[in-house]
């Protein structure tokens, strides 16, 4: 995959062939009114890549199904392939593949609908060239514009105007220098390399592979003729080479090769390159493929790499020269399209895709959304389905990156729900934030274990999740006594009072309780770093977040202890009465009435109330502490 945001599947294996007479890869944006289908419908017809036998059932369904009369109705032939991919797949875009004398093709069509976002993004995000298809008797309208940015954003350098429907227009040159006008306005600040307006007619063929003779006041190029003709190789070659190593090849103690695709730039044997997390330097040796060595490869290419040196390297990792290295950083800026059906969650960990690398970030701010309709920049908490932010992420450890800007491969990553394994978000890199950069860590002269021997005692973390009511408070507090009885050193944190103070800025929204346990976990983890037993009673509702705080503890440090206590049965005791409000409808977002509560999957402890008294939960809590030998 060449750095796409998505997988793409039968155009990649067809790409290769065509490869030596140039690809150009673009994507059609318009809605199937503008006359998008009939667009490419031309360009396959006009190109004769359509098989005989489907051009037979093409007249064949053009009579039966057509608009268009007597003539072929060529949007049947691609909308007769959409039908296929009404499967379930959550990216709708189609691939199809197709050649002329000049040069090969891969468009990614896109259903038009403004909802989806996330489809066109992932037709974007490695186009060269975008067709805007406007229809002449419309002008620039609210998608056009929708469109335009999303292909900025994701880097799509080219544009073609393609000012449809001109016939219904009475090939009007008013019309269209109009047209051209408004939309050149518009686009100024998007930073377009060129933008180049077609008037043409995709159903009569005007200006598409065929110079029309309804236009003589159109000089340009037809549809084609530019396709054929643009210059988009120019700048990837340019870029420096990056290579996203894919897996260590060791398959004797002789050989050891980094395998992978090369990401951009070219690389020879002799070039010296730099591991960019680690500063590691050597030289390439060898570059071995199946079908023997090469003197040089480039951007797309699959090779095994040599070292002269035994460096330290493993998936993930990025190769680049020492010359001209990528970013190295644990905190960055960054556009995020959200694709995932539930919101996105600032705090809660994500698994990112970085080139070859998986590696845990959250979202730490999300600055503004953007309208994606007027451009304007918009206060925002979350980012839903198909929206788009710019937003500061930090990973769990530093990875290696361009800007987005600079090189489209290894600026673009994607996000995955950790539990679904569902793609989430796909993100372009704006910058590097350095703030972290200069903040070190002090060692400390005395140590964990300095605590620890004073303590007489292992240190621990008491995770009490349950619904509100269900009696958490309660059984931290007697646990925390019985220890303190002990002679164990402890200290409890409660959701409510730690609410009155750390955490006084927060609310109930899904976010802000994202936010109230990554706090209050980061607080455990000082207590246990103080050689202290922590109970930390909180209904932490969300499996992502408790999972986020477990990970901050070492293996047998954390101890989450489930108070299982059914819904109707806290409802009935309701200590505070705001089960009660909340039935009546006056405390929004109340977990287990309003809001989700995920029940642990794996808890080390679960506490089933009322069966338990709390005295004997106490001691469940206090002799699995014993068992795992932390007192
Ligand atoms: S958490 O979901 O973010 O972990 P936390 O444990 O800190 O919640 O706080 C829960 C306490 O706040 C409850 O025991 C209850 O007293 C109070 N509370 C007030 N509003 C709500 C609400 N909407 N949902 C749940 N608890 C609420």
């Amino acid at each position: 995959m060449d750095g796409a945001l998505i997988e793409e599947t039968q155009a990649q294996t067809e790409a290769p062939a065509a490869a030596q007479k140039g690809l150009l890869r673009f994507l059609t944006c318009g809605s199937v009114d503008d006359g998008k289908s009939t667009l490419i419908g031309r360009l396959l017809y006009d190109s004769k890549l359509i098989l005989d036998d489907h051009l037979a059932a093409l007249e064949r369904d053009s009579a039966r199904h057509g608009t268009t009369g007597e003539e072929l109705d060529l949007a049947l032939l691609v909308d007769g392939l959409e039908a296929e991919r009404q499967q379930g797949i959550t990216i709708d875009v189609a691939y199809r593949f197709f050649t002329t004398d000049k040069r090969a093709f891969i468009v990614a069509d896109t259903p038009g609908h403004e909802q989806y976002t996330r489809n066109m993004a992932t037709g974007a995000s490695n186009a060269d060239l975008a067709v805007i298809l406007i229809d002449a008797r419309k002008g620039v309208l609210t998608q056009t514009r929708r469109h335009s940015y999303i292909c900025s954003l994701l880097g799509v350098r080219h544009l073609v105007l393609a000012v449809n429907k001109i016939d219904l227009a009475d090939y009007d040159q008013a019309v269209f220098d109009q047209i051209v006008a408004d939309y050149r306005a518009f686009a100024e600040t998007l930073g377009f390399a060129s933008i180049t307006p077609v008037p043409m007619s995709a159903r009569h063929g005007d200006n598409v592979t065929t110079r029309s003779a309804h236009t003589p006041w159109y000089a340009g190029p037809t549809l084609l003729e530019h396709l054929e003709s643009i210059d988009v190789e120019s700048d990837a070659a340019a870029r420096p080479f990056r290579f996203p190593v894919q897996w260590v090849n060791r398959p004797n103690l002789d050989f050891r090769g980094f395998s992978g695709t090369i990401a951009s730039g070219t690389v020879r044997p002799g070039d010296r390159i730099v591991v960019a997390a680690s500063g590691r330097q050597s030289a390439v040796t060898r570059i071995v493929t199946y079908d023997g060595d090469l003197a040089e490869a480039r951007a797309g290419q699959a090779v095994t790499l040599t070292l002269a040196d035994e460096v330290d390297i493993a998936r993930g990792d990025l190769l680049a020269p020492p010359t001209d290295r990528p970013e190295v950083a644990d905190q960055f800026a960054a556009h995020l399209i959200w694709m995932g059906d539930e919101p996105l969650l600032p705090g809660r960990p994500y698994l990112m895709r970085i080139g070859t690398r998986y590696v845990p970030v959250r979202v730490t701010t999300l600055k503004h959304k953007v309208d994606v309709d007027t451009l304007d920049h918009l206060a925002a908490r979350t980012l839903s389905l198909n929206e788009i932010g710019l937003c500061n992420l930090s990973t769990a450890s530093p990875v290696a990156f361009d800007s987005y800007a600079d090189n489209r491969e290894t600026g673009a990553f994607i996000l995955i729900d950790r539990y679904t394994n569902a793609t989430v978000g796909a993100g372009m890199i704006a910058f590097g934030l350095r703030r972290a950069a200069n903040i070190h860590r002090q060692a400390m002269l005395v140590s964990r274990a300095d605590h620890e021997r004073m303590a007489g005692h292992k240190p621990a973390t008491l995770w009490f999740t349950g619904l509100s009511g269900s009696g958490k408070s309660t059984i931290a507090n007697l646990v925390e006594r019985k220890l303190h009885e002990r002679g164990v050193r402890t200290f409890l944190l409660d959701g409510d009072n730690v609410r009155h103070g750390l955490n006084r800025d927060l609310g109930f929204s899904d976010a802000d309780r994202v936010e109230n346990v990554r706090r209050v976990g980061e607080v455990a983890r000082l207590f246990v770093e103080a050689g202290v037993v922590v109970l930390c009673s909180f209904i932490s509702p969300f499996r992502a977040e408790r999972r986020m705080v477990r990970e901050l503890f070492a293996e047998g440090e954390f101890f989450e202890v489930f108070v299982d206590t059914t819904l109707e049965d806290c409802i009935a005791r309701d200590p505070k009465g705001l089960y009660g409000k909340a039935l009546d409808g006056k405390i929004a977002n109340f977990t287990g009435v309003s809001s989700p509560y995920e029940p642990p999957e794996h808890a080390e402890l679960i506490l089933a109330t009322p069966a338990l008294s709390p005295d004997q939960a106490a001691d469940a809590v206090i002799d699995e502490l014993e068992r795992r030998g932390r007192i």
